[in-house]
């Protein structure tokens, strides 16, 4: 007997992939539908009809929401990853994790195939595919909406003939992929990067122009880890969730970009991830008190690193994880507080603490009563200056030009 195991998502797509699996083109007799909760809104009802009736042997539900919490989106935090300095890699840290626990409940099932519903013009196809190989080496991944190309109205069509539920959401114009870190959202009238995003598709933010008054809130962390949300402590999915709505009010981590994609196309994307933005804003504000300057120095070049290679699909690398053990080496004295004020559509930090600052009045002010040594900085300077002058004294400038 041959077996399928689908990365699902209860939406259309998949659903199509399921149906489409026991065919003849693919013809397995056995399909399995694994919907994976990292923190999307889904109907896990609706999603099991909707697979089943799509001819789905089983659809099983895997909860690996405070993993993906506790994995991916703190590691995002600690890194302050931001994919060309904006987007805070919503969809690209979810699927490792989606692709994990297909992959081992294909291993555990001895299925022959893994299979995805991605396109072959975006970067998911290479996030769910390098870590499915992660997962099972030698495992044969199928991406039938790659092999074939089909429009909404064909299956839409498709599902009907079927008897797969369509619901309206299948018909929206736009293509969202969501998560507790965050929403992306492509395609309809965003396609013209002209086009200013309206506001129907958005689900996680409000108008920023419809925020009430600002609101402070204190972020308490632990070894560069959010703990605690205004002195309470949470777990990491559930303060990130409160995050969520209560910066979403103010319309915080809307995000309208141009990116480029890892297979070299440039696309307009929009997201939201209030939470993100607002927990990445406040760990970084608490580094700058606590690292270094060399830490920071050398942390920063590697934190784009580390979000170019998650964001190009390789959570699982040697490199992301050598880039972790370099991340994890500068936390261990990240522990403290931020205080950050939300307003309508930013969240500004206005004040940090923490035991292992570096931060020093006592040397900073510019009041009375400081230990700066003013004495050692002239000689200080004198060395520093020393080719600068010897360059200028020698004329070497002229003769240059
Ligand atoms: N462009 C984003 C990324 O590569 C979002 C992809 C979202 N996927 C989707 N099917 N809408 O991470």
């Amino acid at each position: 007997m041959s077996t399928a195991v689908v990365a699902y998502s209860g939406g259309l797509d998949t659903s199509c992939i399921v149906a489409w699996l026991k065919e003849d083109w693919y013809g397995f007799d056995e399909v399995l539908a694994v919907l994976v909760d990292v923190g999307q809104e889904f109907d896990l009802e609706e999603s099991i009809a909707r697979g089943t009736a799509a001819g789905a042997d089983e659809v099983l539900l895997v909860d690996r929401k405070d993993a993906f919490a506790g994995e991916q989106c703190r590691r995002a935090i600690l890194t302050n990853a931001l994919y060309e300095g904006k987007y805070p890699l919503v969809s690209a840290l979810s699927r490792p994790v989606l692709a994990q626990a297909v992959g081992e409940i294909a291993l555990e099932r001895g299925a022959e195939a893994v299979v995805h519903g991605c396109t072959g013009k975006g970067n998911d196809q290479l996030r769910f595919e390098l870590a499915f190989k992660a997962q099972y080496p030698g495992v044969r991944v199928i991406a039938p909406l790659r092999d074939r190309v089909w429009t909404r109205d064909e299956e839409i069509e498709y599902a009907q003939a079927k008897g797969i539920p369509v619901t309206q959401t299948a018909g929206s114009p736009y293509s969202i992929d969501e998560n507790l870190f965050g929403r992306a959202i492509e395609a309809g009238v965003l396609e013209d990067p002209w086009n200013a995003p309206p506001d129907e598709p958005y689900a996680l933010t409000s108008d920023p122009g419809s925020a009430g008054e600002p609101l402070e809130v204190v972020v308490g962390f632990e070894q560069g880890a959010p703990v605690s949300l205004d002195g309470e402590d949470l777990p990491l999915a559930e303060l990130i969730a409160r995050l969520n709505r209560l910066a979403g009010a103010y319309g915080i981590g809307r995000i309208d970009m141009i990116e480029n994609r890892a297979v070299g196309i440039k696309s307009r994307e929009v997201y939201e991830a209030p939470g993100a933005i607002v927990l990445i804003a406040a760990h970084s504000a608490l580094e700058d008190v606590v690292l270094t300057k060399d830490e920071a120095r050398i942390k920063r070049p590697l934190e784009q690193r580390w979000t170019e290679l998650v964001y190009e699909g390789l959570w699982f690398s040697p490199a992301r994880e050598a880039i972790d053990a370099f991340v994890d080496s500068t936390q261990r004295l990240v522990t403290g507080e931020v205080r950050l004020e939300l307003r309508p559509g930013a969240a500004v930090v206005t004040g940090r603490r923490s035991p292992s600052m570096l931060y020093a009045a006592e040397l900073a002010s510019y009041g009375t009563g400081e230990t700066f040594p003013h004495e050692a900085a002239e000689g200080f300077i004198r060395i520093s200056a020393l080719e600068t002058e010897l360059h200028a004294a020698r004329g070497r400038a002229k003769i240059q030009a």
